[in-house]
């Protein structure tokens, strides 16, 4: 069982990083192979809108394919058997390079422009599960993050989100470091979400 993370943060070792260790380490401890990839190290070039081969036949990105790190990535997201996103509000929505990463996963599937028919999708039925912090007091903070992950993931994708978990309040890099309850609930989700993955 593989468990892939994506920490969505630029800021290493700070708030959604230790979230997002807690989260593996779970994983790991009900024998998951964990994976974390810092979206922030890798290159990803902006989807230029073309808006045509990617969408309809089941080529990657035909302009950046082979030129940044999205192939590999996609690779690495289609052979895992759970993928986590841990991110920041940033500004009300999801940090601007997680939001370029969702963007050019979009050849991952591919659509008939018609009906919207699916012709086919790599991301069908993939867990997921999205983890989030923001500095705010109040959850209320990461709705609207969270439903944009709820439409790309769970719409558009069709992958299937096995959770959410959120802490708020986290200013400084290492605020989440005093909510140990959390940071339990989000090693015993991951142990937990694996466990029955495995059974
Ligand atoms: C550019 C930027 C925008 C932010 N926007 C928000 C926001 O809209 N709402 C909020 O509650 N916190 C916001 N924050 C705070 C971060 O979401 C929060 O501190 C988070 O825990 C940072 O995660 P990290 O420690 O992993 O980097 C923002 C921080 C930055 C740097």
């Amino acid at each position: 069982m593989k468990v892939l993370g994506f920490m969505g943060s630029p800021r290493k070792g700070a708030n959604c990083d230790i979230l997002l260790e807690e989260f593996l380490a779970g994983a790991k401890s009900a024998g998951a192979d964990i994976e974390k990839i810092y979206v922030y190290d890798l290159k990803i070039n902006d989807c230029q809108g073309c808006y045509m081969n990617c969408f309809v036949d089941n080529s990657e990105c035909p302009r950046w394919s082979g030129s940044d790190d999205m192939d590999n990535v996609h690779e690495k997201m289609k052979s895992s058997d759970l993928i986590v996103f841990s991110s920041p509000v940033y500004c009300g929505t999801p940090p601007s390079k997680v939001m370029a990463l969702l963007e050019r996963t979009i050849d991952q599937k591919a659509v008939n422009m018609e009906t919207h028919a699916h012709l086919y999708n790599n991301m069908k039925e993939k867990r997921v599960v999205i983890l989030q912090t923001n500095a705010y007091q109040g959850l209320k903070y990461q709705d609207l993050p969270l439903a944009v992950y709820k439409y790309i993931l769970g719409e558009a994708w069709k992958m299937n989100i096995m959770d959410s978990f959120g802490v708020a309040g986290l200013k400084n890099a290492g605020d989440i470091k005093k909510c140990t309850e959390e940071l339990k609930k989000a090693y015993d989700l991951a142990a937990k979400i694996c466990s029955k993955i495995k059974s």
